[in-house]
């Protein structure tokens, strides 16, 4: 029997999640499936209006998770179930007060998101976005092959008596597939900073060292350290207030002036004028980001996207068929298990 209109309890939806995955939530007789019924992001207003009293809320990072939506939801909500494994938009202490419970998407995005930040080491050091210029002009059949034009550094190390260091501001699971990944290029160290209270562990980094076959894979002892001694240095921390520009001018300044920089995580943890005026100005080699600060309003005029240096993806990172319908399914049983008050598959200890 389906419960009444009055009994079902209210759940919103920021986004229709397709044939595959909605149906997991329409099945659910006891629910009420409130769904923004258009393909862009959720209108905040629409968002609002429709929140009071919805015992869960599935979001996605373009939707602020904050006090006044909290105070819209009121007492009823439970869960907050978010199609993401960044949760930057989510004011965690604000949910830990309401006791609301926090699902997200670790883990089915990690594959997708490493072989994103590789692809732009390679394209940063090899011109990628300048030669496919040149060939978008049709400009190529008057740019003969020349010796030294368009070479940029190598992540391959080149040579079996030399070094390539990868350097990684975060150590979770994407930076860690990500490293994977460049084993074969023949990476031969690593170095990482990881949150400022955890302490460092020798172990650990002996135990890292023989996992990825490495000379040597440790904790860097600064960031200034990191900056200097990485040939490619990836950005792969969490975003948030604690990590807002490390990426800042005097780190900046401190990489090799043939190093790349990549960014898959958040836009927040890169200074973007610092970054465009280091390319500019030759303090580092090139540079791939996938998400700038103040995205999405990153237009052809912004100073990253007018670097030929910068290669510049509007978020594309876990956009697979198969990732996106991994995180999609994940989020809806997060926010099914989060109202029946079981529990979920991936929730975030607040
Ligand atoms: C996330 O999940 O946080 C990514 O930024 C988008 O896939």
């Amino acid at each position: 029997e389906p419960a009444s209109a009055t009994s079902r309890m209210k759940v919103v939806v920021c986004r229709d999640l397709g044939p595959d995955v909605m149906p997991l939530l329409r099945a659910r007789t006891e629910l009420d499936v409130v769904v923004w019924p258009e393909d862009r992001a959720c209108e905040r207003a629409w968002l609002l209006e429709h929140v009071p009293g919805a015992a869960g809320v599935l979001v996605m990072l373009s939707d602020k998770v904050n006090e006044e939506l909290l105070d819209k939801a009121g007492p009823t909500l439970k869960v907050v179930s978010t199609m993401s494994v960044g949760y930057e938009h989510v004011d965690l202490p604000a949910l830990a007060a309401r006791n609301v419970r926090l699902g997200y998407t670790p883990d089915v995005l990690t594959d997708a998101v490493a072989d994103v930040s590789v692809m732009l080491a390679l394209m940063a050091g090899r011109n990628a976005k300048e030669t496919m210029g040149v060939v978008q002009r049709g400009e190529w059949p008057n740019t003969s092959w020349s010796p030294f034009s368009f070479c940029g550094p190598q992540l391959s190390r080149p040579s079996p008596s030399s070094t390539r260091t990868a350097g990684f501001i975060g150590f979770g699971r994407i930076a860690r597939a990500t490293l994977a990944r460049l084993v074969p290029f023949g990476i031969t160290h690593a170095l990482y900073t990881t949150s400022p209270g955890s302490a460092p562990s020798p172990a650990q980094d002996a135990q890292y060292t023989r996992q990825f076959s490495l000379t040597s894979v440790r904790r860097a002892g600064s960031l200034a350290a990191l900056a200097r001694g990485s040939d490619v240095v990836f950005v792969l921390a969490p975003g948030g207030a604690a990590t807002r520009h490390v990426v800042d001018e005097r780190f900046l300044r401190q990489m090799k002036r043939t190093a790349v920089l990549v960014n898959t995580a958040r836009g927040t943890l890169v200074d973007a004028h610092a970054l465009a005026r280091a390319l500019r100005e030759g303090w580092l080699w090139g540079a791939g980001v996938d998400v700038v600060e103040g995205e999405p309003a990153v237009g052809s005029a912004h100073p990253l996207v007018q670097e030929p240096r910068c290669v510049v993806l509007p978020h594309i990172g876990s956009a697979t068929t198969e990732t996106r319908l991994g995180m999609a399914t994940l989020a809806a049983n997060n926010l099914l298990a989060g109202v029946f008050g079981e529990a979920m598959q991936a929730e975030l200890d607040l």
